[in-house]
């Protein structure tokens, strides 16, 4: 029951690609690969203890694929070799790296193979070249010490334990963006396998229309096993602030007012996260907000030019000097590592991007928002979390050199719909798409236009491709995977 009205949003995306689970015996599709593979590999039944000991659990349980088998090859031909086996019987596959993808789109994912990339998991760094290679299990965390250890960096995500290369294909977006753009602005060259099973070497060189719809519609052309990066000498000498605040949900006003302000000037290094969310706190009664403040260079520098925040007199500040590959596991007082680590969370996403800072629909969002988890304890678990970069990074690339579309957002915003159980779904879904409608009606842009990770999966394509892209990237679709084989999360083309 529950899990019907949960697919409800999906019915239109429910005409599945790919899918012949139910003639499948998994024991048989474990045994095939058993004998197909490297020693080195690994294949477990779904339903054997194996699986949930070696392979990468899901963060967001509530609309997740479901599996049949899991696979870890080992060799790049055994990952070949799975592709050409799947696609010839006609079973579904997945590729999966950090297990971090939230969408609702996989949630159409039923009875295949998971294909677990975790033996994928080398980094080689070339400081000297300043290029970094990474394979496609590997976790942002990883990239961060790794590069840290020699002083250089690259844009990291804001959670530490996703995986870096699924960040990527999306575009990917953190605190460093404001200096050198989208993840993917950074990515040289990546090794993709086809639904055909072809190694490909994609670059600037060879098969570039690729390149630039890897670059953040990347889960839709192939299995990536291995990515080459440009890296960036350390900032700082590789130490950043971090500054971590609390304001009552009565100062909203306030704060959206400095928000604006800093939108249409804001320096390259700094970053604004801010998180609106039910006080744990009863006596304080209602919304409370919190922000976070990155800035890659002096405290005092940073300090000075967080001041206007520090004025308002929040209810507590915190500001301390912290080595770049810190920052995820540090910002917003550690919360990002306690609640985005752990795996296994009932979440219901929604996104939104926002081009201006429309200051009324935001305070009667929050309003909204308020009296809504006054009401109804269900909602408590839910929060808004903006991100605001500034537009220097971005503004490096040029709109087509890559699908990632998303050079003027002035803020990433997010509808983080977490609950406790499956009972709360519902109430989620709905308070997740008003706040999302509501939010976008002051966005500045008639048409939805979402963060690709964080998407619903309910979304228009163009909405995480720009209209602009897609006629380009439906083109790729049908030249590299006209099957549909990997279309399981926010595809380009609806099926
Ligand atoms: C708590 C949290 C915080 C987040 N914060 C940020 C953030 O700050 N910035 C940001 O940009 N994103 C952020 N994200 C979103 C994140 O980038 C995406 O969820 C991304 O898809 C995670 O990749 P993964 O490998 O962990 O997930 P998976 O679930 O393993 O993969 C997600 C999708 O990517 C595909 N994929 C992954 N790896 C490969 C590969 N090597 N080859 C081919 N396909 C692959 C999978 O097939 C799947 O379709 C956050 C997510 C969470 C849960
Ligand atoms: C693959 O499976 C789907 C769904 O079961 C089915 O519609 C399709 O015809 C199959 N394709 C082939 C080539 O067998
Ligand atoms: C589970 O997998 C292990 C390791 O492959 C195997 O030894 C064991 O027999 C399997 N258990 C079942 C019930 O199939
Ligand atoms: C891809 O590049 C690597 C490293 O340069 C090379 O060893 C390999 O042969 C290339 N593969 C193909 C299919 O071109
Ligand atoms: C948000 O701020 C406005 C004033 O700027 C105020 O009227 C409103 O009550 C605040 N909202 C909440 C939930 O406190
Ligand atoms: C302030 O932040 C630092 C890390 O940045 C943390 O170690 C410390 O515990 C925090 N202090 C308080 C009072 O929260
Ligand atoms: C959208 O905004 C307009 C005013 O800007 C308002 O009249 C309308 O009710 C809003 N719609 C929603 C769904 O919030």
């Amino acid at each position: 029951m529950l899990a019907v009205w949960l697919l409800q949003p999906l019915v239109a995306l429910l005409v599945l690609p790919y899918n012949s689970w139910a003639l499948v015996d998994p024991q048989s599709v474990h045994d095939d690969l058993e004998s197909l593979l490297s020693p080195g590999a690994e294949v477990a039944l779904r339903s054997n203890s194996t699986y949930a000991e070696d392979f990468t659990p899901r963060y967001n349980i509530a609309t997740q694929p479901s599996y049949i088998v899991g696979v870890k090859p080992a060799l790049v031909g055994d990952v070949q070799k799975v592709v050409i086996y799947a696609v010839e019987r006609n079973i579904s596959f997945l590729a999966t790296g950090g297990g971090h993808g939230y969408s609702t789109s996989l949630g159409r994912f039923k009875g295949g193979i998971d294909m677990d990339l975790g033996k994928f998991n080398s980094i080689q760094v070339d400081s000297l070249a300043k290029t970094m290679t990474i394979g496609g299990a590997v976790r942002a965390n990883e990239v961060a010490t790794a590069l840290q250890a020699v002083g250089m960096e690259i844009p990291v995500p804001q959670c530490p334990c996703i995986g870096f290369a699924g960040a990527t294909l999306g575009g990917g977006i953190g605190p460093y963006s404001g200096l050198y753009g989208a993840i993917s602005d950074s990515l040289i060259s990546v090794e993709l396998i086809t639904a055909e099973g072809q190694v490909l070497n994609v670059s600037q060189t060879e098969y570039a229309d690729l390149l630039y719809g890897i670059k953040g519609a990347g889960s839709n052309y192939g299995v990536v096993l291995s990515l080459k990066y440009r890296i960036y000498p350390a900032t700082n000498d590789g130490y950043a602030m971090n500054a971590d605040m609390t304001f009552l949900g009565s100062q909203n006003g306030s704060v959206w007012a400095l928000i604006k302000q800093f939108s249409v000037s804001q320096p390259r290094e700094l970053s604004i996260g801010i998180s609106i969310r039910y006080s744990p706190d009863p006596t304080l009664e209602g919304v409370i907000i919190t922000a976070n403040f990155i800035y890659a260079g002096p405290q005092a520098e940073g300090k000075a030019l967080i001041q206007p925040f520090i004025n308002l007199k929040p209810l507590n500040v915190n500001i301390s000097t912290v080595p770049w590959n810190y920052i995820p596991a540090t910002a917003n007082d550690g919360a990002i590592v306690e609640y985005g680590c752990s795996p296994g969370v009932y979440y219901v996403p929604y996104g939104v991007n926002l081009y201006q800072v429309d200051i009324p629909n935001l305070v009667s969002s929050v309003g909204y928002m308020d009296r809504a988890m006054a009401t109804n304890p269900e909602l408590r678990g839910a929060s808004i979390v903006w991100q605001q970069y500034a537009h220097y990074g971005f503004q490096l690339y040029s709109q087509d050199t890559s699908a990632f579309p998303f050079r003027d957002v002035i803020a990433f915003v997010q509808v983080d719909g977490v609950g406790s159980s499956a009972s709360q779904g519902l109430a989620l879904t709905q308070f997740g798409r008003e706040m999302r409608d509501m939010l976008q009606n002051g966005s500045g842009r008639d048409e939805l236009s979402v963060f690709v990770h964080f998407g619903h999966g309910d979304e228009d394509p163009a909405a995480w491709f720009s209209r602009d892209n897609l006629p380009r990237l439906m083109s790729l679709k049908n030249v590299y995977d006209p099957l549909g084989i990997f279309s399981w999360y926010n595809p380009v083309k609806r099926y």
